[in-house]
């Protein structure tokens, strides 16, 4: 089959480190036992379309990502266009008109302590640590209606029924599938104080109850799981489940086992992963956690592999290509066993190096 992944560069470090993980799409297309071919649509998005077309995202982009099977993105931003930051017609505004259309409703972030890491976290407690962060992305507090004055200010942080059962079981498939380690779900929230939470409790508990028997329901409160997930990670290894206000902060967390932002993956769903090979491709949003790092930006440092580890939860699940997913992940892990090693963490290699090599060693696996 063919795919077709819009590719958003964006601006800072973002071009230079999509430029890497598109040559391993590349490299799956050409080689002789790839299993698919990857149509790259490469678009303008965010800062560098505000300089070309005076809009931070064009229509035909936002047609393009409605119509393609996934989406890659580097990042988006700069202090060059902060001036228009709180709008929609900001950098910051593109991805979230590109999200609606998309439909993505759950955000995961898996995390995993690397050994070449950089962690500010002591080694023994942190090894073997490999969790995934799914995090509610299209209700709650951050898209209830909003009221402000300059003596009174509401978010309404609400949910249904049926958005709680849907994240729940993308919980619970994530949690069966070999991207976690245990079949379990640790579901965060503050059920002791906030009505929405107490909703959450229940129907989570319920949908795994009723649907996902053999898998494990472990109920947390989420502002003691900020402790835990620092003091013994690997306690949440397995899925890590929260609301939007509640995983963003969860997740942002999760970030400093690895220690370096550098490399994050993230990916956006709009459904159940896809199960096996040959199904049909679900819709998916992928980029590295990290933002445009401007103060990098330009001169060949930034670290690939977030976007690289992006484009890997790209094939596992938006098009059920495990086997590939899995070659990279085991190639990027290889590479930094052998020392080779971006700035951030503490090494001298370049982005085409890591690129490169990273490639070189998918190639004899
Ligand atoms: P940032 O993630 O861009 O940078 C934070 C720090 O981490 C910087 O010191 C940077 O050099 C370093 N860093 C980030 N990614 C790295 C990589 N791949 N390799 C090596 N070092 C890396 O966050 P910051 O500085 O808060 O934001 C910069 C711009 O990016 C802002 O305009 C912000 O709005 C935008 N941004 C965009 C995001 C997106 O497009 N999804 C997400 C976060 C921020
Ligand atoms: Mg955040």
């Amino acid at each position: 089959p063919e795919f077709s992944i819009l590719v958003i560069g964006g601006d800072g470090i973002g071009p230079e480190v999509t430029a890497e993980a598109t040559a391993i799409l590349d490299l799956l297309s050409a080689h002789p036992k790839g299993r698919a071919t990857f149509n790259l649509l490469p678009r303008l998005f965010g800062g560098c379309s505000i300089d070309k077309y005076g809009v931070s995202v064009t229509d035909e982009v936002l047609e393009t990502g409605r119509k393609a099977d996934a989406i890659l993105m580097g990042a988006v931003g700069g202090p060059k266009w902060d001036g228009m930051r709180h709008g929609f017609e900001g950098p910051e505004g593109a991805t979230l008109r590109l999200r609606e259309v998309t439909q993505v409703y759950a955000n995961l972030r898996p995390c995993e302590y690397f050994a070449a890491g950089n962690s500010p976290l002591r080694e023994e407690l942190v090894r073997g640590t490999k969790f995934i962060v799914l995090r509610e992305n299209c209700g709650g507090a951050f898209y209830g209606p909003k009221e402000e004055t300059s003596d009174y200010a509401s978010d309404l942080w609400s949910y249904k029924r049926s958005e709680i059962e849907r994240v729940t079981r993308m919980a619970a498939h994530l949690a069966i599938s070999k991207a976690s380690p245990k079949k379990t779900v640790i579901s965060c929230d503050k059920a002791n104080v906030l009505a929405s939470s107490r909703l959450w409790r229940k129907v989570v508990q319920e949908t795994m109850e009723r649907e996902f028997p053999d898998v494990e329901i472990v109920h947390q409160l989420a502002d003691s799981a900020t402790t835990l997930m620092m003091m013994r990670p690997t306690l949440f290894n397995g899925v890590v489940l929260a609301d939007n206000t509640f995983g963003d902060l969860l997740s942002d967390l999760a970030g400093v086992i690895p220690g370096t932002l550098g490399v994050l993956p993230s990916a956006c769903l709009a459904d159940i992963p896809v199960q096996k090979w040959g199904d049909k491709p679900i819709k998916g949003f992928y980029e590295p956690v990290h933002g445009s790092a401007p103060d990098i930006a330009g001169q060949g440092i930034a670290n690939p592999i977030g976007a690289i580890l992006s484009t890997a939860l790209m094939l596992r699940y938006s098009f059920g290509m495990e086997e590939e997913a899995t070659a990279i992940e085991k190639a990027v892990n290889l590479t930094l066993d052998e020392g080779l090693r971006t700035r951030d963490m503490k090494g001298t290699a370049s982005t085409t190096e890591i690129g490169s090599t990273i490639r070189k060693t998918l190639l004899e696996l």
